[in-house]
């Protein structure tokens, strides 16, 4: 098992496949951004295999692709279907923008991905609009064709801004108890430029729990798959709602994750710069053991917490690079 020096076991890794993404989200990425990595700095499909299997080998057990956004990635299906046959590896999860899961999700679902997490930040196509990019009724077919896929659950994350989208909690409860999602709320983190000009818009999530307690009797829940959301359920339907409050109570102690983005750069705290490069040292043909030794010594530098609040200009890295 791999263990950081403050005690906390790792066994989790964000694999971001491609920094691309199909929208632009105002806390994500500046509108009209295209400074991309070059694909030919991409992990390839093999290189990732080999990265995972032997992250299994050191005690991960779950994996989730991220972006990016992941099914911007050609071939994802089969790279899901190499990476779920790892020792070790019990659990594979997907978190995308939901773009092209019209399209995916059988595919996604056959290849052994079990849960997926999906942002969805309001119900109106004209704010999905200004606050994406994209058009709403796609991203919605996409989560609809998810469900029909099989998948259970799907989380729908929805980043609450101030004046942007804050008055649409309760529509957003009830979309998701009518198709039977789950819902969590995130604190917009200040990630890079963006992030960080729209944390200025941040809701404290404490105050829209008290703005659903008014409204439904809300009871504690727990819900598998770790995580650092605290859920609640709403009493007399199944719909249970997770708040994520990295800025107003941070979970850092109980972090059980690293990062690795597509160029194989392995991120050891969301918010912090700590990072190593994997891929000039599998690309200069290292052996197992030897990755497992640099692995494991990230692992031990892991940072004890971000620091969101106290330096916000920290972080000039975008979500989508590291993943979120
Ligand atoms: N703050 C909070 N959440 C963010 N995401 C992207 N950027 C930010 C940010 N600055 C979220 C997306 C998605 C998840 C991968 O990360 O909404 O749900
Ligand atoms: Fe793309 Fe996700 Fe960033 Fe939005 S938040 S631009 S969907 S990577």
């Amino acid at each position: 098992m791999l263990k950081d020096s403050f005690g906390r076991t790792i066994d989790y890794v964000r694999l971001s496949v491609t920094d691309q993404c199909d929208l632009r989200c105002s806390y994500c990425l500046p509108k009209g951004f295209k400074d991309f990595q070059e694909p030919e700095h991409w992990l390839n499909f093999d290189e990732l295999e080999r990265v995972i299997r032997v992250f299994g080998e050191l005690g991960t057990r779950r994996i989730r692709l991220t972006g990016g956004e992941p099914l911007v990635r050609k071939n994802l299906p089969q790279l899901a279907e190499r990476l779920i046959k790892l020792p070790g590896i019990e659990d594979l999860s997907l978190s995308t923008n939901a773009t092209r899961l019209d399209k995916l999700a059988p595919a996604l679902h056959k290849a052994g991905i079990s849960r997926i997490n999906a942002s969805l930040d309001t119900l109106n196509a004209e704010r999905y609009k200004s606050i994406t990019g994209g058009k709403l009724d796609k991203t919605l077919r996409g989560l609809l064709a998810a469900k029909e896929a099989g998948f259970h659950p799907i989380k729908i994350n929805m980043v609450v801004m101030k004046d942007v989208n804050d008055d649409e909690v309760e529509d957003m409860v009830e979309f998701c108890i009518e198709h039977d999602f789950t819902l969590r709320f995130i604190e917009t983190m200040p990630m890079g430029n963006t992030g960080r000009d729209a944390s200025h818009q941040y809701v404290p999530l404490d105050e829209i729990r008290q703005r659903l307690a008014q409204r439904y009797a809300l009871i504690d829940s727990v819900m598998a798959g770790g995580g650092p959301a605290r859920y609640v359920k709403i009493a007399g339907t199944d719909l249970r709602i997770g708040f994520i409050t990295p800025l107003s109570q941070h979970f850092c102690e109980t972090c059980n994750r690293v990062r690795l983005s597509a160029d194989g750069t392995l991120y050891t705290c969301l918010g912090q710069d700590n990072h190593y490069e994997l891929a000039p040292l599998l690309r200069a043909g290292i052996g197992d053991d030897e990755l497992k030794t640099h692995i494991i010594q990230a692992i031990t530098e892991k940072p004890e917490r971000h620091e969101f609040n106290d330096d916000p200009q920290k972080i000039v890295r975008f979500m989508s690079t590291t993943g979120g």
